[in-house]
């Protein structure tokens, strides 16, 4: 197998080569002076199994270079053209809930599937769709990144309250909670705009001096975890910790997050940040 980074993810491919051996594939790219890409392969992938790494968080930027490449390799002969995308972008808008809205989970799962043979993802955002074949064409392989915030929570967090933000979030904060034999919470959370939500709790009487632990899939605007976080000061907790699978962190995002009384943010590298602690890297090259 040989793997190429898109840029910014030379540090995967090192972690994936160092976890499951392959070849790092070389590639020159540059921007023309308009802006436009130029990239030219340099390893030979005649006859190869090529895997394209490339997390997609800003994706619009990232899906062009993505398309290039992988159609160039292909025309010079690789026989296998997979892509390994730790966060796997477009997931939400997954229904036209407006008139005339584009739905935009199905025309880039669509597009994908036109030129890659296949993906592999870290927990995809499945909403209302339950499985990525529902929108992908070409096979998938999801793997889950549960057992490492466990891990990560069991090692570093003692006497942890799981706190799930909302009613999606009840698949990761279970399965987390329960294999670390702590117990949890889902909150009930009503989103009333992009960066508006209101979250009601329930009784925490039974919790008093645990340490919170917010477990969430994404964090984007961070409002979700903002308003769980000052919510929580109003019972007698320690200091919540949060634990995110793919940290977007839009705009001052992070910095509000701490200010708004986070002990620690945690997410995994499936997206660079500063708050990377947790290696997705052995989950992702061996799901079992
Ligand atoms: C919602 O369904 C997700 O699980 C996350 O809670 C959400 O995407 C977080 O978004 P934000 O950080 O913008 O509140």
């Amino acid at each position: 197998m040989i793997y190429f980074a898109l840029p910014g993810n030379e540090e995967l491919v090192t972690s994936i080569l160092a976890h499951a051996g392959g070849q790092r594939g070389v590639v020159e790219y540059r921007s023309f002076p308009d802006d436009e890409t130029y990239l030219r392969v340099l390893t030979d992938v005649e006859g190869k199994n090529v895997g394209l790494v490339c997390t997609l968080d800003h994706p619009d930027g990232k899906l062009l270079p993505l398309f290039f490449l992988a159609e160039t390799v292909r025309q010079l002969g690789a026989s296998r053209v997979e892509l390994i995308v730790p966060y796997l972008a477009y997931m939400r808008q997954d229904r036209r809930f407006k008139p005339g809205e584009a739905v935009t989970s199905d025309l880039f799962a669509a597009l994908i599937s036109r030129f890659a043979d296949a993906l592999i993802t870290v927990d995809p955002h499945l909403h209302r769709h339950s499985k990525l074949s529902e929108i992908y064409t070409i096979p998938t392989r999801v793997a889950h990144a549960a057992p490492a915030l466990a891990k990560w929570i069991a090692e570093n967090v003692s006497d942890p309250l799981v706190i799930g933000p909302d009613a999606e979030s009840r698949q990761w904060v279970s399965e987390v909670a329960g294999s670390i034999g702590a117990p949890y919470i889902v909150l009930d959370k009503v989103r009333t705009g992009d960066r508006e939500v209101r979250i009601s709790f329930p009784s925490l009487d039974l919790y008093q001096g645990k340490t919170p632990v917010l477990v969430d899939d994404i964090v984007s605007t961070a409002r979700t975890l903002i308003t769980a976080v000052r919510q929580l000061k109003d019972y007698s907790l320690k200091a919540p910790v949060c634990v995110a699978v793919h940290g977007l962190f839009a705009g001052n995002s992070y910095q509000e997050l701490r200010e708004a009384g986070a002990s620690q943010i945690v997410t995994t590298n499936s997206v660079r940040h500063v708050s990377n602690a947790i290696d997705i890297v052995p989950l992702l090259m061996d799901p079992a």
